[in-house]
């Protein structure tokens, strides 16, 4: 095949950004892949809001069967969020053959493994990429870079709106209300932000990590969640005259008695270079056996850097396409759950 014919579900700050990267790169795309990658069809909930498809013959649709039951599509990108309804979208697009690339954290987090073992059976490709840190290629490190090694920790910052509303109340002194609007304008909050104040997204970030760093089947209510809506001013000025940052922090731990994964605010040491990770940037430390501390940094929301993960994920699938490899990106967990109990 020498076009690769993709529908897109959602055209929000994703979406925008993954029609934007594959015009401005739609050379080099071109000359990575051998192949044109071209959109299709666009489902969005509002046909009438004003959007730039800069491709005139990309058609804008309310029914997602316009692209899950259209047989020249080949790959569904999913950044519109939701669960349940996606779900239904997704499983139908994979029971037609389609191959699937999303962002959801919220979708892979609670239903991966039905996800994993469809796309699986029906020798299709499913990457999620985006959905954990936005723009840094954590997943594919800890899948590929590392995947000989025994990883026994994952310690980090995964939520870029709490970063960035940390990081204006430390310092700009701004208040909580004010700066979580302007997180949501610049696109790095989610829908809902509650997901994302209350520690829900950080939490589903942390739920994926695990079940692929530590390759056992874990679900949210494995993970002990604090948010930072119970987060001062007061409090931050006063652990930073005392010489501490506060930050939104995940830990998943493997030991010999099993794992723990939580979400919780948590005072850093100015010098500890987690302090130093600002506004909507996230940073992990993978531990393994053998390569000891690795950290990977970037940014972990906005628009370009998802959409960055989000094509790279579709050039993923056009080179297993072209190989004939789709399909083989199947990841079963081989342990069985070990969790600890929580603390509360
Ligand atoms: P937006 O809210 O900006 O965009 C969502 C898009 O999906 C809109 O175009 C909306 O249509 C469309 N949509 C939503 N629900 C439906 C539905 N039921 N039927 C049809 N269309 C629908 O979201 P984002 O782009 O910010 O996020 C998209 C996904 O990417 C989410 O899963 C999010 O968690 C994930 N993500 C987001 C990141 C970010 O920085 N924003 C980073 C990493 C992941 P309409 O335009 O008509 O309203
Ligand atoms: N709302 C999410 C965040 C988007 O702020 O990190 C990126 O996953």
């Amino acid at each position: 095949k020498d076009t690769i014919t993709v529908g897109l579900l959602g055209l929000g700050t994703v979406g925008s950004g993954v029609i934007e990267i594959l015009e401005d790169h739609k050379e080099s795309i071109q000359h990575k892949t051998g192949c044109n990658v071209t959109i299709k069809t666009v489902l969005v909930n509002n046909l009438s809001k004003p959007r730039d498809l800069k491709n005139t013959s990309t058609k804008l649709t309310d029914r997602y069967e316009d692209i899950t039951q259209d047989p020249e599509i080949d790959v569904v990108v999913e950044v519109m969020g939701g669960i349940d309804h996606t779900l239904t979208i997704l499983r139908e697009a994979i029971e037609n053959g389609k191959h699937i690339v999303t962002a959801n954290k919220d979708l892979v987090a609670q239903h991966g493994d039905e996800l994993f073992e469809a796309s699986y059976r029906n020798k299709c490709d499913l990457f999620y990429e985006a959905s954990v840190a936005g723009g840094i290629p954590i997943i594919r490190s800890i899948l590929d870079g590392l995947s000989s090694d025994k990883i026994r920790k994952m310690m980090g910052i995964v939520n870029g709106t709490t970063n960035y509303i940390l990081t204006k109340m430390t310092k700009e002194g701004v208040d909580f209300d004010a700066v979580l609007k302007e997180a949501q304008e610049l696109g790095f909050a989610e829908a809902d932000p509650t997901a994302d104040v209350d520690g829900l997204d950080a939490a589903r970030k942390m739920t994926i990590l695990s079940i692929l760093g530590f390759s056992m089947p874990f679900n949210l209510e494995d993970v002990e969640i604090k948010g930072i809506r119970g987060i001062s001013l007061a409090d931050i000025q006063y652990a930073e005259q005392l010489g501490y940052s506060v930050k939104l922090i995940g830990v998943a731990e493997h030991d010999d008695t099993g794992v723990a994964v939580s979400v919780e605010p948590t005072l850093l040491p100015i010098e500890h270079p987690l302090s130093s990770v600002n506004d909507e940037y996230n940073a992990v430390y993978v531990y393994g056996d053998a390569v000891g501390e690795t950290m990977f940094y970037g940014p972990g929301a906005g628009k370009l850097p998802t959409a960055t993960a989000v094509v790279s994920d579709l050039i993923a699938v056009v080179k297993s396409l072209r190989l004939g490899t789709s399909g083989t990106a199947y990841v079963q967990p081989q342990f069985s759950k070990q969790v600890k109990e929580k603390k509360d």
